[in-house]
């Protein structure tokens, strides 16, 4: 029997993917969004929500999450596509992405988003250098859910968004991972061990 190869392992580890979700962070009255795929549950202590993800260095909400040491995520729905596209695909560096997206405070102060199926508000309590990324890990702080009046609809997985992406995004989304994935090529060996200290 042959051993797998990259391309078949890849295949396989997308089993454990995340959902498709929102990121929201601030700095400085500097707000921003982004979206990602490598949240988890990170907690099985109900009383003790915790999650897990990871963000690449050199995305503009990297700085703002390890400088604040706050986020929120947002489960989205199904029909979330224009949200992914104007968060995903370019940086907050240039744009500012959250303009034309009805958003509000946190608690903790960071944007919330109004339309989503649900947010949670987290604050950072360690992270992990990984090379090419920080694993933050949040302690869930506050919970709620998209504008009452829009129904919460699916959630929306990354099979559903792989699936149903339209095809006209397909070619810049695909150039956009083929940058990250060159990027974390050149950079995820160089790791360096960190100590957070609450922000
Ligand atoms: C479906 C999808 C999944 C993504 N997953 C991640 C991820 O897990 N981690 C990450 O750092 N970036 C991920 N990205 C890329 C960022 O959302 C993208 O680079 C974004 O432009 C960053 O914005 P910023 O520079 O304003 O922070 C993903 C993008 C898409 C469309």
């Amino acid at each position: 029997m042959s051993e797998p190869r990259p391309a078949e392992i890849y295949q396989l580890l997308r089993n454990l993917t995340s959902p498709v979700v929102a990121i929201t962070s601030q700095r400085g009255g500097k707000g921003n969004g982004m979206i990602i795929d490598s949240a988890i549950r990170a907690s099985i202590v109900p009383e003790l929500p915790r999650l897990a993800m990871f963000i690449h260095k050199f995305n503009f909400s990297h700085g703002l999450i390890f400088e604040s040491g706050r986020f929120a995520l947002h489960l989205l729905r199904t029909d979330q596509y224009e949200l992914i596209h104007q968060l995903g695909f370019r940086s907050g560096r240039t744009t500012e992405k959250l303009a034309g997206v009805p958003h509000r405070p946190g608690t903790t102060d960071v944007p919330i988003l109004d339309e989503c199926h649900a947010h949670f508000e987290c604050r950072v309590v360690n992270a992990m250098d990984t090379g090419s990324s920080t694993c933050f890990l949040g302690d869930v702080v506050a919970v709620g859910f998209g504008a009452a009046t829009a129904p919460r609809g699916d959630v929306m997985t990354a099979a559903y968004f792989r699936e149903h992406l339209p095809a006209a995004w397909r070619p810049e989304y695909e150039r956009h991972l083929k940058a990250a994935q060159d990027h974390a090529r050149a950079t995820s060996h160089d790791i360096t061990p960190l100590t957070w200290t609450r922000r």
